[in-house]
C-alpha cells in the first residue's frame, strides 16, 4: 500500500506530506522517556557493540552524495557538540578522486537512501581497505551498503519513489541526531541539552504537521517565482545544509537554476549578484547565528535585494521591519532539529514550482533515483 499515490497527484507530494508519520517510524522504539524508566535516552540496536569504538575514534567522516550528503552536513554540528570527536565531510566521488586519507582509527559513516549508489559504495570499499570502522545509514534493508558496513542504522522512512528525496532527508537528519545522542556520553554537564533534544524529537512530528500547513502559502510563492531564471538560498550554521538542500530540490525538479550559499561567504562573491530582480531566500530562524543573519538581511536590503525570509514564528518584524520583505514563519524547535522543519517549505516550493512549470515531478529529466554507475 506504500507504493500507491493515495489522494496525491505525485509521489513527491505524498512523500512530503507523510513526513509526520515517516519521522515517527524512524524514531519508533529508539527514544526512551518517562514511565518506569525516568532517564531520557536513545537505543540504536545496530550500533550497540560498536559505540565504544566510535567514541574512541580519531575522527568521524561522513560520506555520501546529493541529498544524503546534505543530511549529514545538517547533523554535523550536533555530532561535533555531543561527541567531542572531530567530524569531517566527504562527497563520495571527491574522496575517491583525491584518494583522500582514511585511517584505521576513523569511523566512516556512509549515508545513502538507496544503499546502492555506486560512488558511495566504492568509497565504502576504499574505507574498508584502509581499515576504518564503517557504519551504514540507509533506508533499504539488505542493500549493498547495509550489507558491507560493519554496523549501521536503518532510517525506516518507508519506500521513497520520487527521484527527489524528501522524507528520507528528514529521517536521515533525525537518525544522525540520535547517533549524536548515542555517541555523546550522558554527563551531568550535557544532561539538560540531551533532554531538550530528546523532547524536541518527540515533538517533531507535530511541528512538521504544523509547517506542512504552509502548503498554500508556498504555492502562492511558487506562482510569483514561476518565471524566474534563478533563486539563491542563504543559510549558515545548522541551516547551511538547508540552503544547499533547498536549492538542490529547486534545481532537480523545477529545473530552475538555484544555489545554496553559506551566508558567511556572502561578501566574498555572491553579493555581486544582488539586485532588485534576483529572488533570494534567507533562512533566519532563531539559533546562535540569528543576529549574524539579521545583519546579512540588512546588507541585502541595502542593495535592494528581493528577499524572502524564513524566520521563527512571531519574528516577522525582527527580520523584515515594516513588511519590507516576504516572510515564511515556521515553528521554532531545538536548534539541531530546526533543519528538519526548515526544509519543508522549500520542498513544497520546489514541488509547486515544478507543477506550475509543467515538468515531470517524480522523474526529472536526466536523473535517476539510484545512480548505480560511476
Ligand atoms: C541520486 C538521486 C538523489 C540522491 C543521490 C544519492 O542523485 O537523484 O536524490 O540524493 O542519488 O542517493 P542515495 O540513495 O545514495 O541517498
Amino acid at each position: 500500500e506504500q507504493i500507491n499515490k493515495g489522494n496525491y497527484e505525485h509521489y513527491m507530494q505524498k512523500e512530503i506530506h507523510e513526513q509526520p508519520e515517516s519521522l515517527k517510524t524512524t524514531m519508533r522504539g529508539r527514544l526512551i522517556r518517562g514511565g518506569s524508566c525516568k532517564a531520557k535516552t536513545v537505543l540504536l540496536g545496530g550500533l550497540k557493540d560498536h559505540l565504544k569504538t566510535i567514541r574512541r575514534s580519531r575522527r568521524i567522516v561522513f560520506i555520501g552524495c546529493g541529498t544524503s550528503y546534505n543530511a549529514a552536513l545538517a547533523a554535523r554540528p550536533i555530532l561535533e557538540e555531543l561527541s567531542g570527536v572531530p567530524v569531517t565531510m566527504e562527497i563520495a566521488s571527491d574522496l575517491l578522486d583525491r584518494q583522500g586519507p582514511i585511517y584505521r582509527e576513523d569511523t566512516a559513516v556512509f549515508v545513502s537512501q538507496s544503499g546502492e549508489t555506486a560512488d558511495t559504495l566504492l568509497a565504502l570499499e576504499y574505507a574498508l581497505e584502509n581499515g576504518a570502522l564503517c557504519v551504514g545509514i540507509t533506508n533499504t534493508v539488505g542493500s549493498a551498503i547495509a550489507r558491507h558496513t560493519h554496523c549501521g542504522i536503518h532510517i525506516n522512512a518507508g519506500c521513497e519513489i520520487g527521484v527527489a528525496s524528501t522524507k528520507a532527508y528528514t529521517s536521515q537528519i533525525v537518525v544522525m541526531a540520535m547517533l549524536a545522542l548515542a555517541i555523546g556520553g550522558d554527563t551531568i554537564s550535557n544532561q539538560a541539552r540531551r533532554e531538550a533534544i530528546i523532547d524536541g524529537l518527540f515533538d517533531l512530528p507535530n511541528n512538521v504537521r504544523e509547517v506542512l500547513k504552509l502548503d498554500q502559502e508556498m504555492k502562492d510563492l511558487a506562482k510569483l517565482l514561476v518565471a524566474e531564471q534563478s533563486l539563491l538560498v542563504f543559510g549558515r550554521g545548522y541551516n547551511y545544509a538547508t540552503a544547499l538542500e533547498g536549492a538542490l530540490k529547486v534545481k532537480e525538479v523545477a529545473l530552475m537554476h538555484s544555489e545554496g550559499i553559506l551566508a558567511g561567504e556572502m561578501k566574498h562573491g555572491p553579493l555581486a549578484l544582488v539586485d532588485e530582480n534576483l529572488p533570494i531566500v534567507v533562512i533566519a530562524t532563531r539559533d546562535a547565528c540569528f543576529s549574524k543573519q539579521q545583519s546579512v538581511i540588512q546588507q541585502l536590503h541595502a542593495r535592494k535585494g528581493r528577499l524572502i525570509v524564513m524566520c521563527s514564528k512571531g519574528d516577522a518584524n525582527a527580520v523584515g521591519p515594516g513588511g519590507s520583505c516576504r516572510v515564511i514563519e515556521v515553528p521554532q524547535v531545538e536548534d539541531c532539529l530546526q533543519p528538519v522543519v526548515n526544509i519543508i517549505p522549500l520542498q513544497l516550493l520546489a514541488y509547486h514550482l515544478t507543477v506550475l512549470r509543467g515538468f515531470n515531478v517524480d522523474q526529472p529529466r536526466n536523473l535517476a533515483k539510484s545512480v548505480t554507475t560511476q
